[in-house]
């Protein structure tokens, strides 16, 4: 069974919590900014991603408040167009959950959730020391997601999107590898969801898939292969992303090999269905991402 549900049925919060609660987890923009009088802001939004690189764009929205007016960090924004984007990872949570209370404008969330300002080199609003990754970001556009209304009082749940351009990035040292590349273990980093949950990035959270350039696809699954009952979607998918089919010669030499005489025999003597042996230990060589020798034995009854 499926809820089908049309936005305009319910009330915009009710659809609101749909949406937070099914996409994310979502990463937090934790933006800094100052108002005209230079007094600093420091809040988290999850409405946030990066959308594009050339120039490195980030956008997040701040939405219209449960009073109906515009949050701290866009009144900021319109009166000093930058700000710095800090990433949040799991030693923060807590004091950048502290940070999103509703505090009076003016009063800094730096302080009160014991953030280490540092300044900035290209924009005046400070970067969060304690944050693995800041970027510090020229506002280029804010859009509203809704009607322009009059005076000061906007439908609560409205909102504008804050278009970015990177201008200056520091990234902790801890979070790179040997290599050079960006650890995602070192990261640790969180994700919003729906409700008071949060998702953590780390430990067996974290897997590698790896990209095809170019697959045979789904549909060139031999049809007992693409319904077996043993395999997943996900096995499935892994075998679609194989470049080519292995040819008859390879599908020969590899049970000549004798890497399969195990299982024959087990068929022949433990009375097993033969195919449905050779599904498992596909499955078994395609979780530890060995997809040439799951086609070699899948191949097998073909
Ligand atoms: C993890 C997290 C993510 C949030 N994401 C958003 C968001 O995307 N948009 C939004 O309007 N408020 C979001 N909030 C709530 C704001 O942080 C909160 O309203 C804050 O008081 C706004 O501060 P400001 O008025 O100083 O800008 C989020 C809060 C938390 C804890």
């Amino acid at each position: 069974m499926t809820r089908t549900i049309n936005p305009a049925d319910l009330q915009p919060n009710e659809f609101y919590r749909y949406m937070i609660g099914t996409i994310g987890p979502r990463p937090i923009a934790f933006a800094s900014t100052i108002d005209a009088a230079g007094q600093v802001n420091l809040s988290p939004f999850s409405f946030f991603n990066i959308f594009g690189y050339n120039p490195p764009t980030l956008v997040f929205a701040p939405s219209i408040n449960r009073h109906g007016h515009k949050k701290h960090t866009l009144l900021n924004v319109e009166e000093v167009g930058e700000v710095v984007i800090n990433i949040v990872n799991y030693a923060m949570v807590e004091q950048m959950s502290l940070a999103s209370a509703e505090f009076e404008r003016g009063i800094n969330e730096f302080e009160k959730a014991g953030f280490t300002a540092i300044p900035s080199e290209r924009i005046r609003p400070p970067r969060v020391g304690e944050s693995p990754a800041s970027f510090e970001c020229i506002v280029r556009q804010i859009i509203p997601t809704h009607e322009q209304s009059t005076g000061d009082f906007y439908p609560p749940g409205s909102g504008y999107l804050i278009v970015c351009e990177v201008v200056m990035a520091h990234l902790n040292d801890a979070i790179f590898n040997e290599t050079g590349a960006i650890d995602p273990h070192r990261l640790d980093l969180i994700g919003r969801m729906g409700g008071d949950w949060y998702a953590r990035a780390h430990g067996d959270a974290l897997f590698e898939v790896a990209r095809p350039k170019i697959g045979i696809g789904f549909d060139q699954i031999p049809e007992p292969i693409r319904t077996s009952s043993i395999l997943t979607g996900n096995d499935l998918g892994k075998l679609g992303s194989f470049a080519t089919l292995p040819t008859i010669d390879e599908i020969s030499e590899f049970k000549a090999s004798g890497v399969l005489d195990e299982l024959i025999e087990e068929a022949q003597f433990g009375c097993q269905y033969l195919p449905d042996l050779l599904h498992f230990r596909a499955k078994q060589l395609l979780a530890e991402n060995k997809v040439k020798e799951a086609w070699l034995t899948l191949l097998q009854t073909q």
